[in-house]
């Protein structure tokens, strides 16, 4: 039988891609909502979607657009960086007061909510605090992020970076302990540093402000400008490949008992690297795949102050414990880092700079 799953956020970056893979399976029909259609123009006119242009907050007939969705994947919100110290009050009420709203609607009327977190709820390393004392050189895994175990350490309230975290993070204690008082059927996924086509925008292009650091970095390439590393680019990420990612999503949605009331991690702990490595991979692939564009680039240090503004702290390592995912799902993540880059970065030069791979 069709299944019916209600995505709000679905133009945007996962939620693109998410609606691409349940409408190719031909197993669901997807009532999407989302403000934009920019991303997902290639797939409206498909049979198995309705689309519904507007902000699921304040549309008056939320009960009637899901009527047939037994399923609700909740992606909207602000959840870009540059934004948590500089409009702070907007990004908790889009990571937290809204979606509560959702989560309410979800356990009223019995319906299923697979909530997109974060892994920026882990905040900050217990290695990162105490320093080198703690660090045991020959066990990496004592860094591995584990959603059962680990604590979630934060910054100071000066420290408005942490707003974001804080709010996702509060909600996820919220859907919680709506699972155990009220039997709500959850799945929280806490997504590390998904990368793909359609990610972010270009600034002066289709965005405004300080997109996430492939964009930033991207845009340097293309157009030929320093590589700016934030206080140095000694801090880490584990970039994930979104078809990864989604494959993850996807037996979430065809798991649900082994998926109920669980929380996610999701992410490529093999792709690990700090941001200095990241520019550096980044502009020797691009001159490899844009020979004869080969330009030498300037990496520049900037403070975090200078490039974000007061207030901005940030996560030093997020390697993602996967063992969960492996078990309950299924599931492993099997693209590299180069792979995923190099589809990414390809997508930017078709969107952006076509003169790049003439
Ligand atoms: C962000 C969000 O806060 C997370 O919620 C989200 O899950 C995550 O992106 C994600 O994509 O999954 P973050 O990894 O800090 O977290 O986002 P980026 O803006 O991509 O920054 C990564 C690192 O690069 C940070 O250390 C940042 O300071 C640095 N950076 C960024 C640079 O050194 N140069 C730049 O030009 C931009």
């Amino acid at each position: 039988m069709m299944r019916n799953i209600g995505i709000i956020g679905c133009s945007g970056f996962i939620g693109s891609h998410l609606l691409e893979r349940l409408l190719e399976s031909g197993r669901y029909t997807v009532v999407g909502v989302d403000t934009v259609s920019v991303k997902i123009e290639h797939i409206l006119p498909h049979p198995l979607l309705t689309f519904v242009k507007g902000d699921i907050y304040t549309l008056n007939n939320r009960d009637r657009i899901f009527e047939a969705c037994d399923t609700i994947v909740s992606l909207a919100a602000l959840c870009n960086p540059a934004l948590y110290n500089t409009v702070t009050l907007d990004v908790v009420e889009s990571n937290f007061q809204r979606p509560l709203e959702l989560v309410k609607w979800c356990t009223n009327t019995g319906r299923r909510i697979i909530h997109f977190s974060s892994s920026e709820v882990y905040g900050r390393t217990v290695q990162g605090i105490a320093g080198e004392n703690l660090v045991d050189r020959d066990r990496e895994s004592q860094y591995l992020l584990s959603e059962e175990v680990t604590p979630l350490i934060l910054g100071p309230i000066q420290a408005q970076r942490w707003s974001y975290a804080c709010a996702k993070q509060l909600l996820e204690r919220v859907i919680y302990a709506y699972g155990i008082e009220k039997g709500l059927e959850y799945t929280i996924v806490r997504p590390f540093n998904f990368i793909g086509p359609r990610m972010d925008y270009i600034p002066g292009i289709d965005g405004e402000g300080i997109p996430r650091v492939i964009a930033c970095f991207m845009e340097s390439l293309l157009f030929e400008k320093p590589l700016k590393l934030v206080d140095g680019g000694h801090n880490r990420r584990t970039f994930t490949d979104i078809d990864d990612a989604v494959d993850a999503v996807m037996r979430i949605i065809e798991k649900p008992e082994q998926s109920c009331q669980q929380i996610f991690n999701i992410g490529n702990p093999d792709n690990e690297v700090t941001i200095r490595e990241l520019a550096h991979i980044m502009v020797g692939t691009y001159n490899d795949l844009y020979p004869h564009h080969s330009a030498k680039y300037e990496i520049r240090e900037v403070s975090a102050e200078e490039f974000y503004g007061a207030g901005y702290e940030d996560c030093d390592r997020r390697v993602p414990d996967i063992t969960k995912a492996q078990t309950l799902l299924g599931w492993i993540p099997v693209t590299g880092l180069k792979e995923a880059l190099v589809k990414t970065m390809v997508s930017y030069v078709e969107s952006y700079g076509k003169k790049h791979a003439a």
